[in-house]
Parts: structure tokens; sequence; C-alpha cells
């Protein structure tokens, strides 16, 4: 939908070399992307709360070269530390990029990226990590060629090269929370490129907090492209796309009134539906460790005898997202510190909550 071959530099232009910033957030998926087809569509919407604390930053320098090798010339570090890995894999994403953004190969790039939180926390990075580059490249093809003046459009680019990154990564480009994937709870909505509803919710869940309980920060054992492969051959597979749209639509019910306790519900199901998936996949993935069930029980105890508003999340491996209201943070963040931490690798918090979505630095 983005090709444009007319996006090429004049070479007798002089163009001054420059440099983008993108500070862009991780995000929480209360219902979960599980299951993709063709060039990274959903199999079903998906709705997500957009962080503050946990953020990629991704400075990209361009200049103007005499590079005629058709190929793009990039530089890459991480942690200010050149890395090979991440370049490759980078590289072969801006190739697949060239129909879109045919000038990058006129130009020679150098990205910095690194992450605000440790890198060994095992705290998915791949949806603030293509939002941050994506923002960027917007940002140069608007500073190069003037196309992309209007926030609108330059977010819905910015959020449909994302998600040709990373599936999630599409939700990081607007603050609050987003939805992903069409459905006719939200008007606009695409498979495409995700659609901001922080109008469409309670000011409670733009004070919500999720802190991440670090159970252990070694590797997952699947990998989430792997994963969402092993939904093609799932008996399952079709009654739990249906069933994440239903979930969507009442999960949206509530936000819009504020209703905690059905959000609260509907996130811990989908986190179980999650793992419960991965389970009954062939072949078979057990994600969780046992402290994370150790937690869950904990909060279902707190929960049931406190009355707070405090509920879990995962994503696909075994840290634990704590969700609940800014106004009992204080009570909270004791419970996690008397009865939680014991279970956390190294006694490790990303705290973290809802915030306003990316910012050019
Ligand atoms: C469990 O976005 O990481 O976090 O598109 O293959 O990069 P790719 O997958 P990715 O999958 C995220 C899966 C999830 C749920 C979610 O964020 O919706």
């Amino acid at each position: 939908m983005y090709e444009n071959p007319k996006l090429l530099l004049d070479p007798s232009a002089s163009i001054e070399a420059g440099q983008f910033t993108w500070r862009s957030p991780s995000n929480l998926a209360i219902i979960k992307y599980w299951g993709k087809y063709g060039t990274q569509l959903p199999r079903n919407p998906s709705l997500s709360l957009t962080l503050a604390a946990s953020c990629t930053d991704t400075m990209l320098e361009y200049e103007l070269t005499e590079n005629t090798s058709g190929q793009i010339d990039l530089d890459f570090f991480f942690h200010q530390e050149e890395n090979d890995a991440f370049r490759t894999k980078t590289l072969a994403f801006l190739e697949s990029l060239l129909p879109i953004f045919p000038f990058l190969k006129q130009l020679k790039l150098t990205v910095h990226t690194g992450n605000s939180f440790p890198h060994s926390a095992g705290i998915a990075s791949s949806a603030s990590g293509m939002s941050a580059l994506a923002l960027c490249l917007c940002s140069l093809e608007d500073a190069l060629f003037g196309t992309l003046p209007e926030p609108n459009d330059f977010d819905r680019k910015a959020s449909y090269i994302a998600r040709l990154g990373s599936g999630s990564a599409c939700r990081s480009i607007f603050g609050h929370a987003a939805v992903w994937g069409e459905t006719a709870a939200v008007s606009g909505s695409s498979n495409e490129y995700a659609t901001p509803i922080g109008d469409l919710i309670h000011d409670q869940f733009k004070d919500f907090h999720d802190d991440i309980l670090i159970v252990s920060s070694h590797e997952k054992s699947v990998s989430s492209s792997a994963g969402h492969a092993l939904m093609d051959g799932n008996p399952y597979a079709e009654p739990r796309y249906a069933q994440a749209r239903t979930r969507l639509n009442t999960l949206l019910d509530a936000m819009k009134a504020g209703d905690l306790e059905t959000f609260g519900k509907i996130a811990e199901d989908e986190a179980l539906t999650l793992h419960a998936l991965m389970m009954c996949s062939n072949p078979s993935y057990m994600l969780m460790q046992p402290g994370s069930i150790s937690i869950i029980e904990k909060v279902r105890q707190y929960r049931a005898e406190t009355g707070n508003p405090v509920y879990f999340s995962l994503d696909a491996g075994p840290n634990i997202h704590l969700l609940y209201p800014g106004d009992i943070v204080h009570e909270v963040r004791a419970f996690i510190d008397e009865q939680l931490l014991e279970h956390c690798e190294n006694g490790y918090v990303q705290q973290d909550w809802v915030g306003e979505g990316p910012e050019e630095v």
C-alpha cells in the first residue's frame, strides 16, 4: 500500500547529512496477537496498553553516498558497540522495505540503538525497537521528500512499517492504548496498521501500572515467529480467533465504562489462553516457570483477601506483568516487596505504567 518508486533522490542535488532520534515504548497486549498469515497480518484483532518506561532509543544518521552497488550501506551500534547480529537482521528488514523507501540505497546509514531496560532482563524489545526504527524511517522520508506532513498520515505509515518488522510493534506508535486488526468495534481499524483508542477508554486506564516481575531473564525457548507458526496446525486455532474477537468487544465496553473487574478477568484469561495454546501446540512449549505460577497464585489470593483490583498478564515468556490502577500503587508495591520479590531473578522488577507514546528526542 505504500510502495513508491518515485521516492528517489536526485544524485546531483546537495543533501546535507542529518539524523533523527526517536524514543519508543514497549506495549502489553491485553487481547493477544497469536497467529498470523501473509505478510505479517494478524489472525485476530489485538488490543494493548502502551507502556512508558520500557523504551528503545534509536538514532538514525544518514548521508548521501556515491554507493552504486544497489545495496544498503549500514553500520549498526547497540549500546555504543558494533553489533553484527542486529546489523544483519536490520539490513534484511531495510532491504525488504526498498519498494517503500527506495532512497535507502542512496544513503549511508548508521543506527545507534539501546534500551532503557537491562538487555539481560528478558523483556521483549522487538515492539519498542521496531517502532523506534519505523519512526526514524518516516522522519527521514519526510525530511527528504516532504511527504508526511500530517501527523495522522505519519503515524499510520510508521505503524504499518513497524508491523512489517514485528507485528506487535505497530501498536507502540500510539499513546495509552491501541487496537491492531480489523474489528467492527473500532472504526478505521485495519490489519495493516494499528489505530489509537485512547479517546475510547476511561481515564482510569491511562493511569494504569504494569510492573514487570522478572522471573527469568533467560532466552525464551520459542521465538515469537515460531510460536505464531505453531498456530497453523493447532486444533483450537479457529475457536481461539473467534474467542479473541468476542473478548475484544467485551474488553472495549469494559474499558469505556471503567469496569476494572471485567478488564482484569479478560487480561488474565488471555494470558492463560496464550500459554495454553503453546502447551497444546506441536511441538509443545511450556514457558511458565514455578515462580510464574507461585506469583499467579499469590495475586489471586491477595485479590480475594484485599479486594484490590490487581491482575496478572504474561507475554510469550515466564515473566509476570502486574496490572493495577495508580491509586493503589503504594499498597501494591508493598505486596510485591513482601511476597513476590522472592520469585524474581535477583529480585528484579521493571516498574512501568501506561504512557503517552513515542517521542522524538
Ligand atoms: C505474545 O509481535 O513479537 O507478545 O510479528 O513475529 O514479530 P512477530 O511477533 P510478535 O508477537 C507478539 C506476541 C505476544 C502477544 C502480543 O503482543 O499481542
